[in-house]
């Protein structure tokens, strides 16, 4: 049985390389924010505006104790998944978990391509967003570093990236 879990900030590309990796391994790929929207039938920004951050943290804890119990999976996290309550303890208890490290900059970058709605980040100008990234990354780390296995992702950006990456991670996990 593998059970693999991807962690890493916001733009890290925990999707992309959670998706290319079941694919490869011929696992389930299951994203917590995208299971959460289909189990609660809204989308997180609505659990923000509705329930405040508190509340979706509840929600996120609850649903990743459903996910993390699903048999040859491959599960990406939310960025702050493993910073609330002991979810990394109990992540590291149920799975192989990855910490996909990426510096500020790279992670600035990403995020201002990307054009999801992110309730986090919302509003923030470009010179906010970096400095932001750049405290909440400090205290994040603590919770990031917990995880059994870790690998930086900073130079991943295309394709072939993509798959040498999904090459380490294999030989990191010996899966
Ligand atoms: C969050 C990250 C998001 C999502 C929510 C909160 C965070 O997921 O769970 O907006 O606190 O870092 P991604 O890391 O997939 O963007």
């Amino acid at each position: 049985m593998k059970r693999i879990i991807l962690i890493g900030y916001m733009g890290a590309g925990k999707t992309t390389v959670g998706k290319a990796l079941a694919k490869e391994l011929g696992l389930a790929f299951y994203d917590l924010d995208w299971y959460i929207e289909s189990r609660r039938r809204k989308k997180v920004s609505q659990i923000f505006a509705e329930m405040g951050e508190e509340g979706f943290r509840q929600i996120e804890h609850n649903m990743l104790h459903e996910v993390a119990e699903f048999e040859d999976v491959v599960i990406s996290c939310g960025g702050g998944t493993p910073c609330f309550f002991d979810n990394i303890d109990y992540m590291n208890s149920q799975a192989q978990v990855v910490y996909l490290r990426c510096s500020p900059e790279v992670l600035h970058g990403h995020l201002l391509m990307g054009k999801t709605e992110r309730p986090l980040l919302k509003g923030k100008s470009p010179e906010e967003l970096i400095t932001f990234i750049k405290e909440q990354l400090a205290v994040r780390e603590q919770y990031y570093n917990k995880a059994t296995y870790q690998l930086d992702v900073s130079l991943m950006d295309n394709y072939e990236k993509i798959k040498i990456t999904v090459e380490k991670l294999r030989e990191i996990l010996s899966v």
